[in-house]
C-alpha cells in the first residue's frame, strides 16, 4: 500500500519535471508588423477580428489556456499553417476583387463549417460565426465597394463593370446558347465561390462558382465522381494595373461553365461544356466540336474527375 503511494508520488513527481520541461520547446510565433491590414467596414472586420484573426493575422492573441506545451504547439502550426493560406494583415494591398473574393471565399468556408477549424471553435466558442454575423458578412459582399481613389478612367469603369456584374442578381438580357445547345446560366451569380485564383500568364483573375448540388456534394464530400446536377462556373477578369502600379481587376473576360450529366454528356467526359466572352455574352466556339478543347485540356484529370480545383474542405 505504502510502496505504490510512494510510486504515485515518484511518477507524478517525473511527469510534472517533464510537463515543466517541455515548456521551454516553444516554435517562436511572433507578430510580424501589419503591412496592410484587410480594407473593410468596421463591423465586418470586428467579425472577423473575434473569430478568424487569431490564426489569420499577425495579431496572433493566445489565450491562458493556448499557452502551456503541447496546446501550444498546435497552436503555432495551426497558425502559421492558417496565415501561409490567408493573411488578413497583409491582404489590404490587394486590388479591391481580390480582397473581395478572398472574403466570398472565406464566407463559404464559414458556411460549410470549416471555419473557424472546428476543434479551435470548441474551446473557444466565442469564435463561431453567428447567422446574424454571417448575415452581415454576406450584406457587405452584395454591396459595392467604395472604389478606391484612382486616376486611370478606364480603372473605375471596370470598377463599376464589376460592381454592376455583382449586383445585378440574375436578370441578364438575351444571350444566345453555347453552339452545343447549352443554354446561358445566369443564376451562377448566386452559386457559392469554392475557390479563387490568379493567373499571371494572361493577366485574368478568376472565381470559381459552384451550384447547391455542388456545395451539398462538397460538404458530404460525394465529389468524386461529382453528382448529375453539378455544375461549375469560371469567372474571369482581366487585371489591370493602375497609375500607381497596383493590379486591380478590369473587365470581364468570359465566363464558362461544366455542368454534370454523365448519361446526356458521355462523350464529353460526363460534362457539358460553355463558355461566353465579353460583357456582351459572345456564345464561344464556331460549332459544337468546340468542346474537343475543353476536354483536352481537362482531360488529364481523371482523378478529379476532370475537376481542376481542389474544393475547399468540407466538414469535419
Ligand atoms: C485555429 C486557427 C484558425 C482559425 C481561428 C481560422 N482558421 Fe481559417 N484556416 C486555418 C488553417 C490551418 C488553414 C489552412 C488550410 C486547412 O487547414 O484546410 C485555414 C484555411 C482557411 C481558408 C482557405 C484559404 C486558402 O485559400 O487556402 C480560408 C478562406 C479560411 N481559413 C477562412 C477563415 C475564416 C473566415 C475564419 C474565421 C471565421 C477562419 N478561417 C478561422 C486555421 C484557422
Ligand atoms: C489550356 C487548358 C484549359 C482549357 C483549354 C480549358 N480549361 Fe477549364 N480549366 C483549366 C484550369 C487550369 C482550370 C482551373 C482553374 C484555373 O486555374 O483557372 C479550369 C477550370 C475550369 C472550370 C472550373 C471547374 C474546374 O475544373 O476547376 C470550368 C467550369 C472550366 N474550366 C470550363 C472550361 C470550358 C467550358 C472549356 C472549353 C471552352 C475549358 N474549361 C477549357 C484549364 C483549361
Amino acid at each position: 500500500m505504502q510502496r505504490s503511494s510512494i510510486a504515485f508520488f515518484w511518477i507524478t513527481a517525473f511527469l510534472s519535471v517533464v510537463f515543466v520541461a517541455i515548456q521551454f520547446v516553444r516554435p517562436e510565433l511572433d507578430n510580424p508588423p501589419v503591412t496592410a491590414d484587410l480594407q473593410a467596414p468596421p463591423q465586418v472586420k470586428q467579425i472577423l477580428r473575434t473569430s478568424c484573426y487569431n490564426c489569420h493575422s499577425n495579431e496572433t492573441r493566445l489565450s491562458w489556456f493556448d499557452e502551456p506545451v503541447p496546446a501550444y504547439w498546435m497552436v503555432a502550426r495551426d497558425v502559421r499553417e492558417a496565415r501561409e493560406h490567408l493573411n488578413f494583415s497583409k491582404i489590404g494591398k490587394l486590388p479591391a476583387g481580390q480582397q473581395r473574393a478572398a472574403l466570398f471565399e472565406s464566407v463559404s468556408q464559414i458556411e460549410l463549417g470549416a471555419m473557424p477549424l472546428p476543434a479551435y471553435k470548441r474551446v473557444h466558442p466565442e469564435s463561431e460565426i453567428t447567422p446574424e454575423q454571417l448575415a452581415v458578412l454576406k450584406k457587405y459582399l452584395s454591396l459595392a465597394t467604395p472604389s478606391e481613389a484612382t486616376g486611370a478612367p478606364e480603372a473605375s469603369a471596370a470598377d463599376l463593370q464589376y460592381e454592376k456584374w455583382m449586383q445585378t442578381g440574375s436578370s441578364t438580357p438575351e444571350v444566345a446558347a453555347a453552339p452545343n445547345g447549352i443554354a446561358f446560366m445566369p443564376d451562377y451569380k448566386n452559386w457559392r465561390a469554392i475557390s479563387s485564383t490568379e493567373r499571371f500568364d494572361n493577366h485574368t483573375m478568376r472565381e470559381i462558382l459552384g451550384n447547391d448540388v455542388a456545395v451539398k456534394a462538397i460538404a458530404e464530400n460525394h465529389i468524386n465522381p461529382w453528382p448529375d446536377g453539378t455544375s461549375f462556373a469560371k469567372v474571369a477578369w482581366y487585371q489591370q494595373p493602375d497609375d500607381k502600379g497596383v493590379v486591380r481587376t478590369g473587365a470581364f473576360f468570359q465566363v464558362e461553365f461544366m455542368v454534370r450529366d454523365s448519361k446526356k454528356y458521355a462523350g464529353t467526359l460526363g460534362w457539358g461544356w460553355a463558355r461566353w466572352r465579353g460583357a456582351d455574352l459572345q456564345p464561344y466556339g464556331k460549332d459544337k466540336n468546340f468542346t474537343s478543347e475543353c476536354v483536352g485540356c481537362h482531360n488529364p484529370l481523371r482523378n478529379t474527375n476532370y475537376v481542376f480545383t481542389e474544393p475547399i474542405r468540407g466538414q469535419q
